[in-house]
């Protein structure tokens, strides 16, 4: 195999394209060179963007803390701060990605009732059909399956009642396998880069990110949206998803060929926080937008806002949306996350300051927010299960 990128000296030596980082140096960089004219014709149409081209990485075994380690997690960082997203690569056929693709085309390709059936009124977590998300008060045209944290009725948390804690109302044990080692796949990459984030930032201690994930509130989107010309007419014409930030530490996502997603790179001026004032809708047709094309065999990773607090806005949350293309397309989003109860505290190695963020809340109110009819916000109003955060901010202090 070809090792023309990837250097021994662990950095940029090359300028020109294809921008690729290996500390392994085994893997073809050709793989990941991006055919422009290829990946232009895939722009979903009416979203003017600039065509993005991201730089790939190869992430280690383990993370030991070596200097090999640090040069890449501070490569990781700067592409963060430059570009806002970056790829990861992984080894031709991912045999746990191709079985949650085929199975959640499968999933997909039920009837909308027997789909409609997979809610849980403590948990939400499942189904979610066009038309019924809201991002700034519009709906958006996904159609998803949601994973949240899998809790059986027995479990304390579900039995005192606390807010979006209960069963994933899976279609299937199928189907619960496979995005189960999907997950878990990704929890171990997750773990990889926040470790290697950590060295990165030069934290004192290499493990702070680590130990907020413990027991993390990982949680998933498996995402269709229909053609640009095949929707129920709940939203808005061409858009898929509008522009948001994402909640937690770091989203891991891939995509099919079709191209939809666009994300919007750190821009002087442009300030989010999601957490006290909602981003959704921000700047959502303004011209500023990079278009991120599909490319085999790598995940897309960027920040979330609990990154953005934890590193006061030094590594800010991706603000980005979704066009709908002219074919139907699948992605999927993988969240990794505080634990639900973990308070996130601006870090002292980038003198931020401010009331220290439940998690837990910061997500409940999100979900609420964008899921306002589904059963399960029905069901936290009606038992007061808000207040119960409250409880738990008061006991974890
Ligand atoms: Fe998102």
């Amino acid at each position: 195999m070809g090792t023309t990128a990837a250097t021994s000296t662990h950095a940029f030596t090359d300028p020109s394209p294809p921008p690729f980082y290996s500390p392994l140096g085994y893997i073809d960089s050709n793989r990941f060179r991006l055919d422009k004219n290829k990946a232009a014709a895939t722009h979903p149409p009416g979203h003017p963007a600039e065509l993005g081209e991201l730089t790939t990485f190869v992430l280690p075994e383990t993370v030991t803390g070596s200097a090999e380690d640090v040069h890449l997690g501070r490569e990781l960082v700067k592409t963060w701060r430059r570009d806002g997203i970056l790829q990861i690569a992984f080894p031709k056929d991912l045999e746990v990605l191709n079985y949650e693709i085929r199975e959640s085309k499968r999933f997909f390709a039920l009837d909308y009732a027997e789909k409609a059936k997979c809610v849980d009124d403590q948990n939400f977590a499942g189904y979610i059909a066009s038309g019924e998300e809201l991002t700034d008060g519009i709906a958006d045209y996904s159609e998803i399956f949601t994973v949240l944290k899998d809790l059986p009725e027995s479990d304390h948390r579900v039995k005192e009642k606390w807010p979006c804690h209960g069963p994933v109302p899976w279609p299937s044990s199928v189907y619960r396998d496979a995005m189960t080692r999907y997950m878990d796949y990704q929890n171990t990459t997750g773990e990889k880069l926040l470790k290697l984030t950590s060295l990165g930032l030069g934290l004192q201690d290499p493990e702070t990110l680590n130990r907020l994930t413990r027991d993390g509130w990982h949680h998933m989107r498996v995402l269709r949206f229909p053609a640009a010309h095949a929707t129920n007419g709940k939203g808005k014409a061409g858009r898929g998803i509008g522009s948001h930030t994402d909640y937690g530490l770091l989203v891991i996502a891939s995509q099919d060929d079709v191209g939809g997603l666009f994300i919007r790179k750190p821009r002087a001026g442009e300030r989010y926080a999601n957490w006290k004032e909602s981003s959704a809708g921000k700047y959502e047709d303004d011209k500023h937008w990079t278009y991120v094309p599909p490319m085999d065999n790598v995940f897309t990773v960027f920040p979330g806002d609990m990154m953005q607090y934890l590193t006061n806005s030094y590594l800010p949350s991706t603000p980005h949306k979704v066009g709908l293309n002219t074919r139907e397309r699948f992605a999927f989003a993988y969240f990794h996350e505080p634990n639900f109860n973990a308070y996130i505290e601006p870090l002292a190695e980038f003198g931020g300051s401010g009331e220290p963020i439940h998690y837990g809340t910061h997500f409940t109110n999100m979900f609420m927010r964008n899921y306002p009819e589904r059963i399960t916000a029905e069901r936290i109003r009606k038992e007061n299960r808000l207040e119960k955060l409250a409880e738990l901010k008061a006991r974890a202090n």
